[in-house]
């Protein structure tokens, strides 16, 4: 092929913060600033070194898809979040990715995760049970202590695994690894994030190394026995240290994702109560305890679970290194180069979406599937080999929580509401996202 490849351009800032608090601040501004003014290919720099940014669906694409094997996920993610969540499949990359994928992929299959659903079934019931409606009631934090429990339940085997000390004591060192990412200081120093999140991860290493003999010799169905023994097509197992590494990143990954997701619906649901009621009636006509089938057939509760996922992005930004030189649209990327895959942006350009921030469900119906003007323009779960593996759990957890607190509740939330995200990590509502909530 005949053309010219040039470097892309570099948006200047501060030295060592540049763009990172204008990202923290309000992210999507920030992208949209940086693609309208420097290209779908450029860089910056963000939290101490030099980044290659790429935006918009055709630049996310060619990362994601990776033709040419030149983006390695390790490096990237290992800089924000590596020490904390060390050897989880999202950091691992090529063959020895692939192998382990394989083997975990056995904890995902549809049988599987029709067993976790069964399993979910009755935790959210309890769980909702203990909700106390209110007139500023926080969700946010509701939701996050809702899902811990339920991974406790479906992750490990239940509350006999530990005491609700030590479980307390294992989802503030969750909370402590995630909040990692976007540190300016990344050292072990005492009283910062990243110091905080060094003592997290061994606490979990720890909990996880105790329990692992006996779900090695008295497995369960829970995600940790069927690690314990899950088997690729050649009988390839996981040794203890992966199964170890494994958990602390699945419990990271399926967390606070699925927690904002349940979020973004509660507070769009509860601003437009002619979905409320919409989504209700699907809720109601289900039996008590849905399976996954009949999760998978909702209609209009999918469809504002994808208008949710569009609007907030549980992962808003993903990271790769380069492990060679390539090019994206034009544009040198050297060898050993931060990239930040934001796709975040995607989900919002008038370029793809007809007014991309109002809240229209039916954009996803099967007679108007605006998403698919691009295949990158919805890619909340990524794309290529590092796609979500838990998107179909993902689905069916988020679909039981909002079918049980449609059956048991109803909300509302003022019209001229904006959450106060914070994107120092993941995103979350910074004021806990009160709803006037009453049971039914
Ligand atoms: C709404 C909820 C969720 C969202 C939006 C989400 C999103 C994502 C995204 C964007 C990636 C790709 C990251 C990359 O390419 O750099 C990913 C990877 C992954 N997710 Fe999820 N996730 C969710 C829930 C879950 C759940 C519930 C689980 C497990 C039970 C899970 C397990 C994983 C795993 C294992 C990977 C790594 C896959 C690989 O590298 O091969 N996720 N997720």
């Amino acid at each position: 092929m005949n053309h010219i490849t040039q470097d892309p351009p570099r948006r200047r800032g501060l030295p060592y913060v540049g763009s990172t608090l204008d990202y923290v601040r309000d992210p999507l501004t920030m992208m949209r600033t940086q693609y309208d003014g420097w290209g779908p290919v450029s860089e910056i720099d963000f939290i101490g070194k030099r980044w290659t940014v790429l935006l918009g669906p055709d630049a996310c694409e060619a990362a994601l898809r990776n033709a040419d094997k030149a983006f390695a996920s390790g490096e990237g993610w290992g800089y924000l979040v590596g020490p904390f969540f060390d050897r989880g499949l999202m950091l691992l990359d090529f063959e020895e990715h692939h192998r382990h994928r394989r083997i975990m992929q056995s904890a995902f299959t549809r049988d599987r995760v029709e067993g976790y659903t069964a399993a979910l079934q009755p935790a959210v019931i309890e769980g909702l049970a203990r909700w106390k409606a209110g007139a500023r009631f926080q969700a946010y934090p509701a939701l996050k202590e809702l899902t811990l429990d339920l991974a406790t339940e479906v992750f490990m085997g239940g509350a006999d695994l530990a005491s609700p000390d030590e479980l307390d004591r294992v989802n503030q060192a969750f909370i402590a690894c995630v909040q990692s990412a976007t540190s300016l200081v990344r050292a072990n120093v005492p009283g910062t994030r990243w110091g905080r999140a060094m003592r997290g991860r061994r606490l979990l290493e720890e909990f996880f190394g105790r329990h692992l003999a006996a779900k090695r010799s008295e497995p369960g169905d829970d995600l940790f026995s069927v690690l314990c023994q899950s088997e690729g097509d050649d009988g390839e197992r996981f040794s203890d240290e992966d199964v170890v590494n494994h958990m602390i990143f699945l419990l990271m990954a399926a967390h606070d994702t699925s927690t904002i997701t349940v979020s973004t619906v509660m507070q769009q649901l509860g601003q437009h109560p002619e979905w409320q009621q919409r989504c209700r009636e699907e809720a109601l006509a289900l039996p008590e305890r849905p399976t996954m089938a009949e999760l998978d057939a909702l209609v209009d509760i999918d469809l504002v679970m994808k208008e949710s996922l569009r609007l907030v992005p549980p992962v808003p930004v993903l990271a790769r290194k380069t492990v060679k030189e390539t090019e994206v649209m034009g544009h040198r990327i050297p060898a050993d180069r931060l990239v930040a895959v934001m796709v975040h942006l995607s989900h919002h350009m008038p370029e793809l979406w007809t007014d991309p921030e109002r809240f229209d469900p039916e954009r996803f119906a099967d007679d108007r599937r605006d998403d698919k003007v691009h295949r990158y323009a919805w890619e909340p779960f990524g794309g290529g080999v590092h796609k979500c593996l838990g998107m179909f759990f993902a689905g069916a957890e988020v679909k039981t929580i909002l079918v049980h607190l449609l059956r048991e509740f109803e909300w509302s939330v003022d019209p001229e509401y904006r959450a106060p995200m914070s994107y120092t990590s993941l995103p979350f509502p910074k004021d806990g996202q009160p709803v006037r909530l009453t049971r039914r």
